[in-house]
């Protein structure tokens, strides 16, 4: 069986399940060659309006695979060329909801921290643990935990190890939402059913422009987003939205 099992849903919703419950979901070279294929193909697929990333109940990813990393020479890791393949994930124009339930630790955590919004089961484990296992974040969790909980707190997870919880999460803006464990998923289903019923040339500008806006000094951040804002002026689901709500009635969107 496929160690990322794929399911499309109803509306255009994608399901992605890491699905190596022997190791805690740990990201192996081929879990990480097919969370890029699958985005990368999402992206080119009109069909796919959302992608929901989960796991299991115990393990949304408990990290890179140590045993596959363990006796790895700097050159090997080199040649692996991972970081093009988180870059896929980043790069990914649809939306990425992060259903996590269980651990999300090291890679894990950073995975969780490449979508858009993350819904956190209570108890769920967060954390970025690697100084324990005498290295560092390696996919981006020194940068990306840092923007979203800020220096102190991120500083205090990365050289303790230390881990939090789902709700911790949520209280530190790291997760969007906090739900029981078990309506993790149906959570994380709910809200990418809302983003599919939206005009999907929207919906890519919002994301685009709220990525790359976060890089770039703020007038040029507002620049990009007064393009797009324009731009989207130009669309028929534009005409069709406003229209929808002048006459009282329901859009129907075309994505064009
Ligand atoms: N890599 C490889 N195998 C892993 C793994 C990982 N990250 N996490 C768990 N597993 C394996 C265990 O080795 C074990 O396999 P065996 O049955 O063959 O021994 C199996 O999954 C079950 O795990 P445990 O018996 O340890 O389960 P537990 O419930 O007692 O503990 C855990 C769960 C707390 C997640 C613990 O497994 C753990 O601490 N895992 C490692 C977490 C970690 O350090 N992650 C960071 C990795 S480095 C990294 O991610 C680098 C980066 O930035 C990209």
């Amino acid at each position: 069986m496929s160690e990322v099992l794929h399911e499309r849903l109803e509306g255009g919703i994608l399901l992605l399940r890491i699905n190596r419950p022997e190791a805690k979901n740990a990201l192996n070279q081929e879990v990480r060659r097919l969370l890029a294929d699958h985005c990368l193909a999402a992206g080119a697929d009109d069909g796919v309006k959302v992608i929901v990333l989960t796991g299991n109940a115990e393990a949304f990813a408990a990290g890179a695979d140590i045993k596959a990393m363990a006796e790895a020479t700097p050159i090997e890791l080199m040649l692996r060329r991972n970081h093009e393949q988180w870059l896929a994930i980043a790069r990914c124009p649809k939306p990425i909801v992060a259903a996590v339930q269980g651990y999300a630790l090291g890679g894990g955590c950073e995975l969780a921290m490449h979508a858009d919004i993350i819904v956190a089961g209570e108890t769920a484990t967060f954390g970025q643990p690697e100084v324990r296992v005498g290295i560092m974040p390696g996919a981006g969790g020194t940068q990306r935990l840092t923007r979203a909980v800020g220096k102190f707190k991120a500083m205090l997870y990365c050289l303790t190890g230390q881990t939090f919880s789902g709700r911790e999460a949520f209280e530190m803006g790291l997760a969007s939402k906090v739900a029981p464990d078990a309506e993790v998923l149906d959570a994380a289903l709910e809200i990418a059913r809302t983003i599919c019923k939206m005009p999907p040339l929207a919906i890519r500008q919002i994301k685009e422009v709220m990525l790359a806006g976060a890089e770039v000094p703020l007038e040029t951040a507002l620049m990009l987003e007064r393009k797009a804002f324009q731009m989207l002026f130009d669309s028929a689901d534009q005409k069709e939205g406003m229209r929808a709500f002048l006459e009282k009635r329901k859009p129907s969107y075309k994505g064009a």
